[in-house]
């Protein structure tokens, strides 16, 4: 298992680190405002977490909340089949370390939320990115993707659905053509599902498992309670295979890196994923998002060629252009440092020209105050720049 040294810097993560603490106005989260303890009470989560036995507990999830995960899925799987993990990215770390090898032929979706291929590239792997594009409303290229499956029978193939930082949930039929596929090479599917649960309407996005076993095919999901949930404090997410042997692997490979998940977290956990309690969850994260796009809809209309967005279709963040700029980490930087204001430029997803902006704040009326400062602190800006430095720095990629 060789990654240390090699891997690159994870461009949002550290982008975020090294700013969020200081940020007066905090647009970069990709999840609904965390919630506290006493205000989970508001959703009938009551812990006394006083007696909880502060050992490492067991080291795959405790039994009882890996049947919770399990439920979460439907009838699928069982708790056999269900690894809980310190957040989805150590899943999605333990995905990477157990399934793929150096030289590894490997498909990965684009733009996504880059933890994943950093790893990758990391590893050694062969990577092909299937990149989205804006003239299909950011669907998986799945023409482009059967050719390769057919083509390198790949090891694995990474996507993230629903998808950040553009917010489209994939089509249950592009997900089972895939599948299909990918049962007659023995690709294995591996998709972070940590969005699902926060659609903004319409059915809950299926998962890949029930989807790969009605398919043939072997598949990972990874999840966790950060964002649909609105607790990334709790740092609980899983991974989840209908492939018991994909599970087992992904656990010998956490004896290095967490031995087990947080005590406390675990039992907070499992009653958070009771359907009653998700449900209402999902449903605090769905009213909170749908209130700031329609917010900051009405305010576009109005600074129609200052900022142009994608509407996301799920997540708790909107994807947007800069039609007059280019180079958008400059304008990120410019943000912070001269408005104290925090989003996330588009090249930490490699698109260029693009903002991902929050919209998980919970108080409607500061939603509103945040969004109006931002738009006002882009207007200035742009004015700023001159004619010739706005023209170089115009993006071709344009919201349709
Ligand atoms: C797609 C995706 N996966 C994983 C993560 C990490 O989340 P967690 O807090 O569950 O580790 C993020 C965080 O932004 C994400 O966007």
């Amino acid at each position: 298992m060789v990654f240390c040294g090699d891997l690159p810097s994870f461009c949002l993560e550290r982008w975020q680190s090294e700013r969020e603490t200081r940020a007066r106005i905090l647009l970069s989260e990709s999840g609904v405002e965390p919630l506290s303890l006493s205000l989970l009470k508001e959703f009938g989560v009551n812990v006394d977490l006083s007696s909880v036995e502060l050992g490492y507990g067991w080291t795959k999830g405790s039994p009882s909340l890996r049947s919770a995960i399990a439920e979460y899925y439907g009838d699928a799987v069982t708790r056999e089949h269900v690894l809980v993990t310190v957040g989805s990215s150590e899943a999605n770390f333990l995905s990477v370390a157990s399934i793929v090898k150096p030289d590894d032929a490997v498909v990965v979706d684009m733009p996504a939320y880059m933890q994943v291929h950093g790893l990758l590239e990391a590893r050694g792997a062969r990577l092909y990115m299937a990149w989205r594009s804006p003239e299909n409303e950011w669907e998986l290229p799945l023409v482009d993707i059967l050719e390769f499956i057919r083509a390198k029978k790949p090891r694995a193939i990474y996507l993230v659905n629903p998808n950040n930082p553009t917010g489209r949930i994939e089509r249950e039929n592009v997900l089972r053509e895939i599948a299909r596929e990918a049962s007659k090479t023995g690709t294995i599917i591996v998709v972070d599902e940590v969005y699902r649960g926060l659609e903004h309407s319409g059915p809950p996005t299926p998962s890949i498992i029930s989807i790969a076993i009605e398919e043939g095919a072997a598949a990972v999901s990874t999840g966790g309670l950060s964002k649909s949930f609105g607790l990334p404090g709790l740092r609980v997410g899983w991974l989840v295979s209908n492939k018991l042997e994909l599970v087992e692997k992904a656990w010998s490979v956490k004896d290095y890196t967490t031995i087990s998940p947080p005590r406390l977290s675990e039992v907070v956990a499992e009653k958070v994923l009771a359907e009653n309690t998700r449900s209402r969850l999902f449903e605090r994260a769905k009213s909170i998002v749908r209130r700031n796009i329609e917010a900051l809809k009405r305010l576009l209309e109005k600074n129609k060629d200052l900022v142009k967005a994608w509407w996301p279709e799920a997540g708790a963040f909107v994807l947007a252009s800069l039609p007059w700029a280019k180079d958008t980490m400059h304008i990120a930087e410019r943000l912070f440092t001269e408005y104290g204001i925090l989003v996330n430029p588009g090249e930490c997803f490699e698109v260029p020209g693009t903002l991902r902006i929050g919209l998980g704040v919970e108080d409607q009326d500061k939603a509103m105050k945040t969004y109006r400062e931002l738009l006002s602190a882009l207007d200035k800006i742009k004015s700023t720049m001159n004619k010739k430095e706005a023209g170089k720095q115009a993006t071709s990629l344009t919201p349709l």
